[in-house]
This record gives structure tokens, C-alpha cells and sequence, in this order.
């Protein structure tokens, strides 16, 4: 029974997400694999395939957009589970629909938002003004909704712990072959 977590990282934060979600799974074999890292693995040898990243200027790093194109068939025949990170939480919907295929959303038994970070400290100075923006807009959507003081995205602990639930399930089903 192995699992795979296939993901990207730019900054860090999808890394402590899935390095949290494998915490959760222990006891389980689970590998972990930066796509903008190695080479895409092959997905042979694995029983539950867990991916995800996250977004950057409304798209997924290049190394996932090909790793979902290219797998789209076998990935469709997984036990299959799909999230993202992204700072803008009033939109996470919006990215799932359109990041990931259709078809993959229809095969996958979870899809989940793992929070997001608009922190600016330490990021190189077009991606802090970029963040800076998307912070504005943060405010002024809340200011619409009627709130005055915006809420901050930041990761969702109880979203992993969830996902972690949902794929020991699946691994159980997996070994009673159901
Ligand atoms: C350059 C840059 C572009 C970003 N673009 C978006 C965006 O379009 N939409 C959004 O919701 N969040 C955006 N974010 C926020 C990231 O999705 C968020 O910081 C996430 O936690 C980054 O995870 P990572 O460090 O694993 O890459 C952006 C962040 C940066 C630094």
C-alpha cells in the first residue's frame, strides 16, 4: 500500500502542508515529491496519488500543469486526491474549477483548500509587491462583505487533518479490497 504526494512549492508553504499531511499518515508509506524538483514520477507503484500546489499569479507552477496533463488518464483510474494553496481564500472554489481538469475532480474522493500565506518577509521584491496587491484586495473584499478587519489566510491545520482521515480511509478500503 503506497502513497504518493505530488506537489509544488515556491515559498515553502505547500511544503509544510504535505510535510504536516505525511505527519498525519504515519504508519503508512508515504512518499513525498517536489515536481519542480525530480522527475516526474511514475505512478505504477502507487495506490492513492494525493496532488496538489500552489497558486501563483492565477495559474499552478509549469512542473504541475504538465504533471496533470500528462497523467490525466492514469490519475483519472487512482484512488485520487487533489488540493491547492493559494492567499486568496474567497476564491479557492474559483482556482479548483479551473486548475484542475473536470474529470479529475469527478475521480478524486476529497479536494481540499490547505489555507494559504500572504506573509511578505523574505520574498524577493516583485513577488512582496505582488502580495502586497493581493493583501488590498483581500480588504476590500471583506470591506463589501460588510467586515472591517481582514482576515489573513494562513495555513488550515484541521483541512490537512482532514485529508489525512479521508486517505487512511481509502488505504483502508484498499487493503479490504472494496
Ligand atoms: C508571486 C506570487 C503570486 C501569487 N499569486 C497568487 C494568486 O494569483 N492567487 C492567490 O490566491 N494567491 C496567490 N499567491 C499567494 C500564494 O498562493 C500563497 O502565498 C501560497 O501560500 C504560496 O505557497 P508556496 O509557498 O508553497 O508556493 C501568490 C504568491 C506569490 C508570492
Amino acid at each position: 500500500m503506497k502513497i504518493l504526494i505530488a506537489y509544488t512549492s515556491k515559498h515553502g508553504t505547500t511544503e509544510e502542508c504535505v510535510q504536516r499531511l505525511q505527519q498525519h499518515l504515519h504508519g503508512l508509506d508515504v512518499t513525498l515529491k517536489n515536481l519542480a524538483q525530480a522527475p516526474s514520477p511514475s505512478l505504477v507503484e502507487y495506490d492513492i496519488v494525493v496532488v496538489g500546489g500552489s497558486v501563483q499569479f492565477g495559474k499552478f507552477h509549469p512542473a504541475l500543469r504538465l504533471f496533470l496533463k500528462e497523467n490525466l488518464e492514469v490519475l483519472k483510474q487512482k484512488r485520487l486526491a487533489l488540493f491547492l494553496c493559494c492567499g486568496l481564500a474567497h476564491e479557492y472554489e474559483y482556482y479548483e474549477e479551473v486548475l484542475f481538469a473536470k474529470e479529475l475532480r469527478a475521480a478524486a474522493f476529497q479536494m481540499l483548500y490547505f489555507g494559504g500565506s500572504l506573509r511578505t518577509d523574505g520574498l524577493p521584491f516583485l513577488d512582496k509587491l505582488f502580495v502586497r496587491h493581493l493583501r488590498t484586495t483581500i480588504a476590500e473584499n471583506e470591506i463589501e462583505d460588510g467586515e472591517y478587519t481582514p482576515s489573513m489566510p494562513g495555513i488550515l491545520p484541521e483541512n490537512i487533518e482532514t485529508m489525512a482521515s479521508y486517505i487512511r480511509r481509502e488505504a483502508l478500503k484498499k487493503e479490504q479490497k472494496l
